[in-house]
């Protein structure tokens, strides 16, 4: 696990975004996992500026979400294909086109049958190249809440209350417009791809990202996990790593890294 402490969000997308679309333009499987949620969006900044530079295109990628609400409805501007639609699709944005974009159907009539297929399709498509993710403050990565299986497929989930309580912001404050269910890759699902990336910052992330880093692999903090992953790159500000013990071996590992 490589850990990267920036000094602030430009800095932090900056070199994700170098480091995604540097794998994605060498790789022959252009397929990516995205997240949604506020901790990519300056990343996702990036991506548009590079596709409108001509640095960058998504263009011919295939893009896989992490999770999708179940019971939002299909206009509303955070279900989350419309998120990423937003942020990522067309090209105005990023090249994505709008049929490479794949998400859970969170408005299906059999939910779990619909994480089923879901599944499969990224099964389907041969894997993840690199899966983009954000952590929770309980340690969730997808919607991945603490103490289910370690090993999960793609399935149905509900969120904790820390979570919806986290969320409504996005939801005008109020907790009651929060989904309560949703459709998550599983963890299992997460460590099948070939390379992780994971964003976080600000004080509300500090405890995830000790456990996460430091912390002993557990359901009780699901991104723990990852910490059996092969090739995982934790992207974080000082704020996010200021509980961590050993932050300046982590410093000095990440300057003498291998770039992919
Ligand atoms: C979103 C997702 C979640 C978020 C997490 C952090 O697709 O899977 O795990 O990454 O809830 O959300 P933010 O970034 O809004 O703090």
């Amino acid at each position: 696990m490589y850990v990267g402490i920036f000094p602030d969000k430009k800095s932090l997308a900056e070199a994700a975004a170098h480091h995604l679309t540097q794998v994605i333009t060498e790789s022959t499987h252009k397929v990516i996992g995205v997240a949604t949620g506020s901790s990519p969006l300056p990343l996702y900044e990036e991506l548009r500026r590079m596709h409108r530079d001509g640095e960058f295109t998504l263009r011919g990628v295939r893009a896989f979400a992490l999770d999708e609400y179940i019971g939002i409805d299909d206009d509303h501007p955070e279900r989350y294909r419309n998120v990423l639609r937003t942020e990522l699709v067309g090209e105005d944005k990023t090249g994505l086109r709008e049929e490479d974009l794949m998400t859970p159907d969170g408005s299906a009539p059999n939910a779990v049958e619909a994480a089923r297929i879901y599944d499969q399709h990224i099964r389907d498509a041969g894997g993840i190249t690199i899966q983009l993710l954000g952590i929770g403050s309980d340690g969730h990565i997808g919607f991945n809440e603490p103490a289910g299986s370690l090993a999960s497929r793609t399935h149905v989930e509900i969120l904790t209350q820390k979570t919806r309580e986290d969320n409504a912001r996005f939801f005008e404050d109020d907790i009651d417009k929060v989904p309560t269910r949703c459709i998550t890759q599983g963890l299992g699902t997460i460590m099948e791809a070939h390379e992780t990336m994971l964003i976080a910052t600000g004080e509300k992330k500090a405890d995830a990202i000790r456990e996460l880093v430091e912390g002993a692999v557990s359901a009780k903090w699901p991104a723990t996990i990852l910490q059996m992953h092969p090739n995982t790159r934790i992207y974080i500000d000082e704020v996010a790593a200021s509980k961590l013990e050993l932050a300046d071996f982590y410093r000095a590992r990440w300057e003498q890294r291998h770039e992919a």
